[in-house]
């Protein structure tokens, strides 16, 4: 299993902070964004990570990061992405760092409070397929909404204006190889992005997505709301605490 982090993206739901530097470089409390989605795929024993970037910045993940010893790492690589294609856009540049194995994405502005190793281990066990995390939230018009119909997701809707549940797709997803082969079908959605969303209801239509509840606290970082309840909730409790 390996490791990919998707930083690229405008983020310019966090504009001025955005306009010379990339969001996943910002402070969260008191280490670079970056350091969280690199850290909990640590904590589920992957050592073997790619960092997908974009934007002017993007020469400073290399300063920052280096050769990935500080977290460890036996190989961090990194990649470019050019433009704002959208999450699966990204994911596209993984196709050869993958090698015909199972990967676990994280998005770069997505931090939890505990550990996805118990996932990461049923998903090895799981024979093929995806695995979805999903939180219950009070804003899920912010995110992809999942329908669950006996214990199984039947549909994903990316942002919706009347959201059926209140259960989030967080950005964590664990996909075998053919997810390279999904990627190349999709077409860029309204926002003119290619949708992870999209990607996911493939699954469900193949019959091979499973999804857990995430346990401990999940955000996103790239609202200012966000970015600001992610710092105290760090400060307050911790992030990617081993014990959750
Ligand atoms: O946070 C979870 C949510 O993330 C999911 O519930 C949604 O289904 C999913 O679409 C996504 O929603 P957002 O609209 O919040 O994603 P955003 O555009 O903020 O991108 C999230 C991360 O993905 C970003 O921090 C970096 C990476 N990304 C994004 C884009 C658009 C890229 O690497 N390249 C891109 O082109």
């Amino acid at each position: 299993m390996k490791g990919v982090v998707l930083a690229g993206g405008l983020g310019s739901r966090l504009y001025p902070l955005t306009k010379i530097t990339n969001k996943h470089l910002l402070p969260v409390w008191n280490k670079p964004m970056i350091y969280y989605p690199i850290q909990c795929l640590v904590n589920a024993g992957i050592n073997d990570i790619l960092i997908v970037t974009g934007g002017n910045s993007a020469g400073h993940f290399l300063q920052l990061l280096r050769n990935g010893s500080d977290f460890g790492l036996r190989r961090i690589s990194y990649a470019y992405q050019e433009g704002e294609g959208g999450i699966a856009d990204a994911l596209k540049l993984a196709e050869h760092f993958a090698e015909g194995d199972s990967i676990c994405v994280v998005l770069g502005d997505n931090i939890i409070e505990g550990n996805i190793k118990r996932a990461v281990d049923d998903f090895k066990k799981q024979g093929g397929g995806a695995k979805i995390m999903l939180k219950e939230v009070h804003d899920p018009e912010r995110f992809g909404v999942a329908t669950v119909k006996d214990g199984k997701v039947v549909k994903i809707v990316e942002k919706p204006k009347a959201p059926e549940t209140n259960l989030a797709v967080i950005g964590i997803y664990l996909y075998d190889p053919s997810v390279f082969d999904v990627c190349k079908t999709l077409k860029p959605s309204n926002r003119g992005e290619l949708e992870i969303t999209d990607v996911n209801n493939e699954y469900v239509r193949r019959g091979n997505l499973t999804a857990d509840v995430l346990q401990g606290w999940w955000t996103d970082a790239g609202t200012f709301e966000s970015l600001y309840r992610a710092a105290t909730l760090i400060k307050d409790g911790g992030a990617n605490r081993m014990d959750l």
